[in-house]
């Protein structure tokens, strides 16, 4: 795949080589991660990238669209189908981007947002005072139960009829339950406010069917590609009819520039083999493999935020295990187990240590690993955990990490052979 490159920039194709190595071995367990599939990145470097193109089909900005058109048409027909949505836009850069287009669609400087607190589970881009959403838009928040962990439905209610927001918005990126976005639409009209969901965790198990899907209540679906969904480094929105006009004027012009035609491309393959029972196999055994995680660790002594999780990921609270998320990142990290420190809900340390970590299981699951191999990782964690500064404790769980992921190939052989 580097033929070229290997050729004018051996140092580039050096770290690419490397990067691909690292990847297979380990155990890749970022919850926003998956591996993509080879036609992905075949398309997400085709020559499509040569053509510059702004606007929609029959209405562009330059000529020579002609191919270009067919290739947006065709993604369009077929997310729509896959997700059963009345409109979509796919000219989203990224997940990031798809929030700003919808932003841009219906909102004006100082209008409401309510949306789910980052420290218990929201996104950067909903909101935090740390992006630059949080100086156009006034910003309210909503939290999770102290007792269940889970949304605080009463608590939006109330905040949503004291600050009569302009947007709802639900879905975050570190939030291991069900969403009840039937209620929260509700709660929506009530106040007159836009229901939008950040869907970009679990695009996948929703295109799979494996959960239920937001596409029925809410006036916004925004998304990014990677994560669950398995493709491009890219984002979509779908939304009502009714919001059609909106949400492509705010995509563009009004918040991106030109196509990025070879993602949009590669995006379209996806929405093809998402409808396969490939796919579907591979997220019912994604959540199946995080139940088992969460149950294994709560065997070990963890305490799973929330008691569990419905989807790909969970958090783990490790204070009872009396180690931080940013030293068993590190430790798990140096034997080839990759994961990330967050918050837990009302966590006492601060966002660069915190007490829990936050585990996916879509990029293992892909590669074939069940739950017996879920219950090998759940033990080494804990091994880990018990004994995070024993180097022969380390370089025992490091053997036998790679042990078990080395018969899991992260593509099959012969792939990147030039
Ligand atoms: C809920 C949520 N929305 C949006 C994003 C941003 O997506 P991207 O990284 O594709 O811009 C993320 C990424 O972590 C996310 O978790």
């Amino acid at each position: 795949m580097l033929k070229i490159t290997r050729l004018t920039d051996p140092e580039l194709a050096g770290l690419v080589d490397e990067e691909l190595y690292r990847q297979e071995h380990n155990i890749e367990m970022i919850a926003s991660e998956s591996t993509v599939p080879v036609p992905v990145m075949e398309l997400s470097g085709s020559v499509f990238t040569n053509k510059t193109l702004e606007g929609y089909p029959g209405a562009r900005y330059q000529a020579g669209s002609l191919v270009a058109d067919k290739v947006e048409i065709l993604a369009n027909e077929r997310a729509r189908k896959l997700f059963d949505a009345e409109h979509v836009n796919i000219q989203s850069y990224s997940g990031s981007t798809a929030n700003y287009s919808v932003f841009a669609s219906i909102l004006k400087p100082g209008d409401k947002i309510l949306s789910m607190r980052l420290d218990q589970g929201g996104h950067l881009t909903h909101g935090s005072p740390a992006n630059w959403v949080s100086k156009i838009y006034s910003h309210s928040f909503y939290g999770v139960d102290p007792e269940t962990e889970q949304i605080d439905y009463n608590d939006l209610k109330e905040k949503a009829m004291e600050d009569k927001p302009k947007l709802i918005i639900a879905g975050g990126s570190s939030y291991p339950r069900l969403i009840d976005y039937e209620r929260i639409s509700k709660i929506a009209k009530e106040v007159g406010a836009y229901f939008m969901v950040d869907m970009a965790h679990v695009a996948g198990l929703v295109a799979a069917g494996v959960i239920p899907s937001p596409i029925p209540h809410a006036d916004f679906v925004s998304s990014s590609t990677t994560k669950t969904f398995c493709s491009a480094r890219s984002g979509m929105v779908f939304c009502k009819k009714e919001h059609a006009r909106l949400l492509d004027k705010g995509t563009f012009p009004g918040s991106l520039g030109s196509l990025h035609l070879t993602t949009m491309a590669a995006k379209a393959w996806s929405f093809k083999y998402a409808a396969t029972d490939e796919f579907k196999e591979i997220m019912e055994q994604v959540v199946v493999n995080a139940r088992k995680l969460a149950d294994e660790l709560q065997g070990h002594g963890f305490r799973i935020v929330s008691g569990g999780t419905d989807n790909h990921l969970l958090v783990i609270d490790l204070r009872e295990k009396g180690i931080t998320g940013d030293k068993f990142q590190t430790a798990l990290d140096s034997v080839g187990i990759t994961v990330n420190k967050n918050l837990i809900p009302f966590d006492p340390e601060k966002p660069s240590v915190t007490s829990g970590v936050r585990i996916g299981l879509t990029a293992i699951t892909q590669r074939g690993l069940r739950e017996s191999e879920v219950i090998k990782i759940a033990e080494i964690m804990n091994l880990i955990a018990s004994a995070p500064d024993d180097k022969k404790v380390l370089e025992d769980c490091k053997a036998s990490a790679q042990e078990l992921i080395s018969n899991f190939p992260l593509y099959p052989e012969g792939t990147f052979v030039d």
